[in-house]
C-alpha cells in the first residue's frame, strides 16, 4: 500500500518520560529509518516550497540538518547551518531561548544571509516555539526574508503554533500529536 501524508504521522515514535518525567518524546528516527516516509516528507515540502524562490534554507541544529539539507537538495538552494553555541568556526551572531526541558543558544554567521535572500526555516518538530522564534530573530536581523517555519512535527498543547502566529511567522507542520 502506498505511504500517504497520514502515514508519516505512525512512523513517528512515542518514548514517555524522555528525557525528563512527564516529557512523551516524539522520536524521529523510525521515520528516517523508513525511505518511504522520508522520501514523502521531503517530496511533501518541495511540492510547497519550490515555486516560493527560496534561496536558503535555515537548519537547525541536530535534528533540522537531517530534514533541511535533504530538502535544500531536493529544491536546489542552499542550507544555512543555525547552531549550538561553540560550534561555528567564524564570527557569529547568538539569540538565547527556553525549551519544554531546559534552554539553549542558537548561533549562525553573522554574514551567512542578506536581505537578498528570501528564506525557509525547517526543523523537525515545534514545541513550545522558542527555538524558531530564536531563529527567525537571527534571521530578520539580517535583513533577510522569512517565507515561513515547516516542521514535520508540531505539539500544539505546548503553544508554539501560537507563539509563531504572535511573532508573525507563518508555519507549516507534515503532522500533530
Ligand atoms: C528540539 C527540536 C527542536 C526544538 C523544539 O531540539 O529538534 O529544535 O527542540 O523545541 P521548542 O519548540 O520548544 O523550541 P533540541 O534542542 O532538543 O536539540 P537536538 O535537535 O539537537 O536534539
Ligand atoms: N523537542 C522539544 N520537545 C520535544 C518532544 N516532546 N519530543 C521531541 N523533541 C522535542
Amino acid at each position: 500500500m502506498e505511504l500517504t501524508v497520514e502515514g508519516i504521522r505512525d512512523s513517528i515514535g512515542a518514548i514517555p518520560d524522555y528525557p525528563k518525567p512527564g516529557i512523551i518524546f516524539r522520536d524521529i528516527t523510525p521515520l528516517l529509518q523508513n525511505p518511504a516516509a522520508f522520501e514523502l516528507s521531503i517530496n511533501t515540502l518541495k511540492q510547497r516550497y519550490e515555486q516560493t524562490g527560496i534561496t536558503q534554507i535555515a537548519a537547525i541544529e541536530a535534528r533540522g540538518f537531517i530534514f533541511g539539507s535533504a530538502l535544500a537538495y531536493a529544491m536546489g538552494c542552499g542550507v544555512t547551518l543555525l547552531r549550538k553555541p561553540g560550534k561555528l568556526p567564524g564570527k557569529v551572531v547568538s539569540q538565547s531561548y527556553d525549551l519544554e526541558y531546559g534552554s539553549d543558544e542558537l548561533q549562525m554567521h553573522e554574514n551567512a544571509l542578506t536581505a537578498n535572500d528570501r528564506v525557509l526555516i525547517v526543523d523537525d518538530l515545534l514545541a513550545t516555539g522558542g527555538t524558531v522564534v530564536a531563529a527567525h530573530k537571527l534571521i530578520k536581523a539580517t535583513g533577510a526574508e522569512v517565507e515561513e517555519a515547516a516542521f514535520v512535527v508540531s505539539l500544539p498543547e505546548l503553544g508554539g503554533e501560537d507563539k509563531l502566529q504572535q511573532a508573525g511567522v507563518a508555519c507549516y507542520t507534515l503532522c500533530q500529536f
